[in-house]
């Protein structure tokens, strides 16, 4: 079995189902990760933990260190990488509280560093992403859903945003009229840096509200933490299945 790495999103600073054994700082030719690398099991399975906001949620979707947290995880022996994505849900399928794995991806961001390849230490190259989510672990994130029996949505396009702020109604329906259903602020450009350095890169994606113009009224907060909760068991449940 190859190594699983876990980068935790909103709602998952901390993952207290890992017996996590150490915290390893990591030093990257690309400066600070979120946090220390953590070591632990999940089930009998060991794996690492990387909170992508840091600890406590310090650090805003655009001022997070992407290259210095993939490159860390692979430092650290990670080949696949499971990245958890709290989103918000824009077409029917992607509901709040349900769960997705996604399959496609459209970038939106602008001003990360979202590349390995500068044209100085380690050249240029242009690596392939007609399927920018691992095949395999997208299977293994889905079978796990399976034989726990949760649903989950296979495929949909992920639409990564700038931020912090959320959407407009018109930039949604402009993300729909793309062929977005779900959209985060931190997909890119992590899944992007995950296939330059050849890691096996999937994302577990759950909706914490109706993107802005979907549901009624403003988006607030509390929705935003009534569905995080709502969906919280079930995303453990699923890592420790894929894990184990
Ligand atoms: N938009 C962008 N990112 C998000 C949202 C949203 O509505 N909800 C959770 N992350």
């Amino acid at each position: 079995m190859t190594v699983l790495a876990i980068i935790g999103g909103s709602g998952f600073s901390e993952l207290p189902a890992l017996q996590a054994r150490e915290a390893r700082r990591v030093e990257t030719p690309y400066g600070e990760t979120s946090a220390p690398v953590a070591r632990g099991r999940l089930g009998e399975t060991e794996v690492l933990f990387l909170p992508r906001h840091g600890a406590g949620h310090r650090l805003p979707p655009h001022r997070v260190n992407y290259r210095a947290n993939v490159w860390a995880l692979r430092e650290c022996g990670a080949e696949r990488v499971v990245a958890l994505a709290a989103v918000g849900g824009i077409t029917e399928r992607y509901g709040p509280a349900v769960l997705g794995v996604p399959d496609q991806v459209i970038d939106y961001t602008h001003g990360r560093e979202h590349t390995f390849f500068t044209g100085d230490d380690h050249g240029v190259d242009h690596v392939d992403m007609t399927e920018p989510y691992c095949p395999s672990l997208r299977g293994e994130l889905l079978g796990a859903c399976a034989r726990l029996g949760h649903a989950v949505v296979d495929g949909g396009t992920y639409a990564a945003t700038q931020g912090p702020r959320l959407e407009t109604t018109a930039e949604v329906a402009r993300l729909e009229r793309d062929g977005c259903d779900l959209v985060g602020m931190t997909g890119m450009p992590e899944a992007a840096l995950a296939r330059e350095l050849g890691l096996c890169y999937a994302t577990l994606a759950f909706v914490v509200n109706w993107a802005a113009g979907k549901g009624e009224g403003e988006i607030t907060m509390a929705e935003i933490e009534r569905n995080l909760e709502v969906c919280s068991g079930r995303i453990v449940e699923i890592l420790t299945e894929l894990a184990g």
